[in-house]
């Protein structure tokens, strides 16, 4: 404890961390308990949970959660654990299933988590007051997130809630469905994940697909140098926002840029794509035929949406990229991408897969590289925090400082 209040002590604004935050087991199990087991968590999208009893179990940290379509169609959470002998009831990560049954001795519980039968347990025994333990759960239009605090902030998921729900509900994603999940285990604490994602600095140099359709200034890219040539930049800017906003007016589509305050965790950007893109491919082309259930016609925006500490997401006119961070130890980060289309969008016939996933299967790889090395670096002896570019990483530094926030609340 004392150690980490030094370390914070050493913590510079406007600089990266001191290697420990990286790389010391310590202040691991401190972030474990005061960021993921106190903040709302990004855990899936309610289209994996099409049917009553369809489930998906999701680890963080010790604990495992199932998240399940309940009996009145809401997506509930539970500890996987049962009230008998606390063994995990759902033993595979995905699923559809009448009743939660823990396969050690049958105590069985309804998609509400309430115990409805427990066989030879005596005449004394009721089954009342012997439901799964729910956990926290909130849908901001179809993003479930997870709180695992025992008084979770209720507060702070309403007012994302409030902010972020216009943009999302345009894109139904109970309407979509998750066409492929792909996980990658990066070798990188989980804020050299969030850091990387959270600036576009390191774009122009590492991301040749993405950038057949990504704005120059969508994260900051710092670039052109030529400051008459930046003016010029921002002159087309803005006559192309100009252009487009009474199109998304039209639509219905909420545009605004909901950007950083000091206490805001979360960013929605509309933005628009370049070089004459439609959709997040390599030759810009749309992914997928069936355009989502809002769009009469191809729409080239792309809402960039995020929260610290675990997610960020693209939504598209014709189909939706949305991922999850999960921290596994001090150098090692789960990170989970899901692809969704329309429900009704045929494979083969209105997109193919390989097409649909390849931008952001490159990208997604490239950025696990950058964390990596990032990792392999900091453990050096010659590590010690630079400055970020005020410029171009206004947004790490936003986040580390909410991570610093964090930890200091807890002391
Ligand atoms: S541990 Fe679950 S029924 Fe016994
Ligand atoms: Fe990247």
């Amino acid at each position: 404890m004392e150690h980490i209040t030094e370390l914070l002590r050493q913590y510079r604004q406007g600089h990266g961390l001191p290697a420990e935050f990286y790389t010391s087991k310590e202040v691991f199990r401190y972030d474990i308990e005061q960021v993921f087991k106190k903040t709302w968590i990004y855990v899936g999208v309610v289209s994996e949970f099409k049917k009553k009893g369809e489930f998906r179990v999701v680890q963080v940290d010790n604990n495992s959660i199932i998240l399940v379509r309940g009996e009145q169609d809401e997506v509930r959470a539970f500890h996987n654990s049962c009230r008998h002998r606390g063994a995990q009831i759902c033993v595979t990560d995905k699923g559809r299933v009448p009743n939660l049954v823990c396969p050690y001795h049958q105590w069985t519980y309804n998609l509400n988590g309430d115990l409805i039968y427990a066989g030879r347990m005596g005449e004394n025994f009721s089954c009342k007051g012997n439901g799964l333990k729910p956990v926290a759960i909130a849908s901001v239009a179809g993003l479930l997130f997870i709180n695992l605090a025992d008084d979770p902030c209720y507060a702070d998921m309403d007012k994302m809630k409030a902010d972020l729900e216009p943009y999302v509900r345009f894109y139904q994603l109970d309407k979509l469905k998750v066409v492929k999940e792909i996980d990658l285990i990066e070798k990188a604490n989980w804020k050299l994940v969030v850091e990387n994602n959270r600036e576009c600095y390191h774009c122009g140099a590492n991301h040749p697909e993405l950038l057949n359709s990504w704005p120059p200034y969508g994260a900051g890219f710092g670039w052109p140098d030529d400051p008459r040539e930046a003016a010029a930049v921002a002159r087309q800017i803005d006559e192309a926002y100009a252009k487009k906003r009474p199109q998304w007016d039209r639509l219905g589509m909420t545009h605004e840029p909901l950007d950083l305050t000091a206490d805001r965790w979360y960013r929605a950007m509309m933005m628009i794509l370049e070089k004459g893109a439609l959709s997040q491919t390599v030759n810009g082309e749309l992914a997928c035929r069936k355009l989502l259930p809002g769009f009469s016609e191809p729409d080239n925006s792309d809402l960039s949406m995020w929260t610290h500490f675990n997610s960020w997401h693209h939504f598209l006119c014709d189909h939706v990229v949305t991922t999850m961070a999960i921290p596994l130890s001090e150098d090692r980060t789960l990170v989970r991408t899901r692809w969704l289309v329309h429900e009704d969008a045929q494979e083969g016939t209105d997109y193919d897969l390989e097409t649909l996933i390849h931008v952001w299967v490159q990208t997604n790889d490239q950025d696990k590289w950058l964390a990596e090395i990032s990792q392999a670096g900091i453990r050096s002896d010659a590590y010690r925090p630079g400055p970020y570019s005020e410029e171009t990483e206004g947004l790490v530094m936003n986040f580390i400082d909410w991570y610093v926030k964090q930890l200091q609340s807890g002391r």
